[in-house]
Formats: C-alpha cells, structure tokens, sequence
C-alpha cells in the first residue's frame, strides 16, 4: 500500500552512529496525574512517572506497554495536546508549551471529519495551519494511492471500512511531511493481513524518509519488527520499564521474525510482561481483581 522504493541496509555493526544523531524529542522527569473534582471529591489518576526518554533524529522508536499504563498520555504531552504534571518536554530543542504544528499525528481512533470527503480530510491537515491546501491535492492523492484509497478520495468517512478510516488518518498524518510522526495504535482497527502490509509499507516509508517516528502499539510483534529501540512500559503508572536496542537488518521482510535477535528481544518484552502480571502463563489461574482503582 505505502509504496516506497528502498535500499537494503546492514543492520548497524553498534549503536554509536545512531547515538550520534542529535536528540530530537527529549523528556526529562516527565510526570502526568489527572485530576477531576474538588475538595473530598476530587480524584486523580496517576498516569506516568519519571520518564526520561531521548529519541534521536531519524529514529524510529517503539512503545509497547498494557493497556492504561500511559502511552497515549505520553504521546499527547509530546504533542503539546495535554500539558506534563512534573518534568521537562523538548522537541527540536524547544520547549513544548502547547499544541505542536510541526509533527503528524495518527491518533488510537481515526478522527475524520463526517461532513467531509476523504481528500479533503486529508487536505485539512493543511487548513488547519493556515495554509492553502490546493497545490498539495495531487501530492494528497499521490499519498491516498500508497494507502490503497485511490478509489475512495471522494467517499465521506462512513462510506468506508474502519482499517480504511484508519489508512486515510495516515494519509492526512503524511501530508504536510512533517519531520515528526506520532503514531498511537495506528494498525490496531486494521486486520491482520493489511496490518502486515503496513507495517512493510511503513518501514519502506520510513526508510525513504529522515522522518523521526515515535510508534505506540500493543503488539510486542511489530514494536520488534519495526523499531531501531522499543521501549517496554510499566503498568501504570507508567515507567519505562526498559529500552532494548534492535539489531535487525533493514529492510524487515516477513522472514523476520525468524532472525535471531528477534526471537531474543520478543521473548525478553514477552518475559518482562510475565514478571509484572501483564500476561499470564498457560494454565495459570488469573486471581479476580476488585476493579481498576483510580
Ligand atoms: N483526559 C483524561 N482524563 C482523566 N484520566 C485520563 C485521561 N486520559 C487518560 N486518562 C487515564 O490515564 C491513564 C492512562 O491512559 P492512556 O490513555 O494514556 O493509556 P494507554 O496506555 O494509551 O492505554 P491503551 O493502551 O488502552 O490505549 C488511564 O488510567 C486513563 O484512565
Ligand atoms: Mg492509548
């Protein structure tokens, strides 16, 4: 779908070439609680604790961590969409005090907009910074087609299947060739063949591209497969559990999953999710819990 040509490249001999590249997102101490309510009704929510996260220019970073532990919040606060409670957050070396132009994001749920075609939804990325989405249709088209949409850029959103909503939220999140791409989740309405197709295209995309990639799935397959380091959070709050370097040449075809470094780093996150109660094994007895406390 996301039609790019690449170059195979070796997978990197160390990590010093990358570590080289300037920091590109950097959060320091970065804390979140949510709070509602007043005096003895108030409640918090104590999302993430002490993050401390550096992700270089042109690296694609992947975040896998349970359900609730934070992965959205800590994505929102690197789009300046909600503010950190503690810390510092940086991009491009400037403080984050509000919403941030200069990125894509593709958000957990495809926003669209109803009333709206697919090209336009996608042209509104543009509108939205104050510039004149027309000399970008053909480009936007251009992006439809990668994502198997080229018959669908006139259908409004509910003409369409919810992998393809999905696949137009990339195409409005590509259109301004933003040098940040936040992705919450972004296969996860997509079935598992397309989801594979993607995640191929994605790679390809990125790897024709400088862009900067911050990834945030469930999945600790394709945190593996796609990412140069995958992040393994705590459940919430949510910590950074640990940060695994992954040692697997590009591009990672569907044999991937046979490399041995593959094999290494699933069976270390899968381990890592075992120890916290995450995951249960084979014919263990989950206890019944007394509800999620706030
Ligand atoms: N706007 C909000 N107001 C209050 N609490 C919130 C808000 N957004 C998230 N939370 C809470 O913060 C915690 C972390 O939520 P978040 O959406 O960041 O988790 P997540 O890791 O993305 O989960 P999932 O994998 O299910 O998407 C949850 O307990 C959630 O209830
Ligand atoms: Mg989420």
């Amino acid at each position: 779908m996301l039609k790019v040509v690449t170059k195979a490249v070796p997978a990197p001999a160390d990590g010093d070439a990358a570590a080289a590249r300037r920091v590109y997102v950097d959060l320091r101490g970065v804390a979140k609680t949510y709070r509602r309510g007043h005096g003895a009704a108030a409640r918090a929510t104590h999302a993430l604790e002490a993050v401390d996260l550096a992700i270089r220019e042109g690296e694609f970073l992947a975040i896998v961590g349970p359900s609730g532990c934070g992965k959205s919040t800590l994505l929102r606060i690197i789009a300046g969409l909600h503010p950190a409670s503690e810390g510092v957050v940086e991009v491009g070396g400037k403080p984050v005090a509000g919403p941030q132009t200069n990125l894509g994001i593709v958000f957990q749920s495809p926003v669209l907009l109803e009333w709206r075609n697919v090209l336009d939804n996608v042209l509104v990325q543009l509108e939205l910074r104050g510039v004149d989405p027309r000399p970008y249709r053909e480009r936007a088209m251009k992006l439809l087609a990668q994502v198997g949409l080229a018959d669908f850029a006139d259908r409004h959103p509910h003409e369409l299947s919810g992998g393809m909503r999905q696949r137009a939220a990339i195409a409005r999140a590509l259109i301004h060739d933003a040098p940040l791409l936040l992705m919450d989740e972004p296969f996860g309405a997509l079935d598992a063949l397309t989801r594979e197709q993607m995640r191929l295209d994605l790679e390809a995309l990125w790897m024709a591209t400088n862009k900067t990639v911050l990834f945030i799935t469930h999945s600790i397959d394709e945190a593996v497969l796609l990412a140069d380091r995958v992040v393994v959070m705590s459940p919430r709050p949510g910590r950074i559990e640990q940060v695994m370097d992954i040692r697997i040449p590009r591009p990672r075809g569907l044999e991937a999953r046979r490399h041995p470094a593959f094999v290494e780093a699933a069976e270390r996150i899968t381990g890592i999710f075992l120890a916290r109660g995450v995951l249960h094994g084979a014919g263990q007895v989950v206890p019944p819990t007394g509800g999620d406390p706030p």
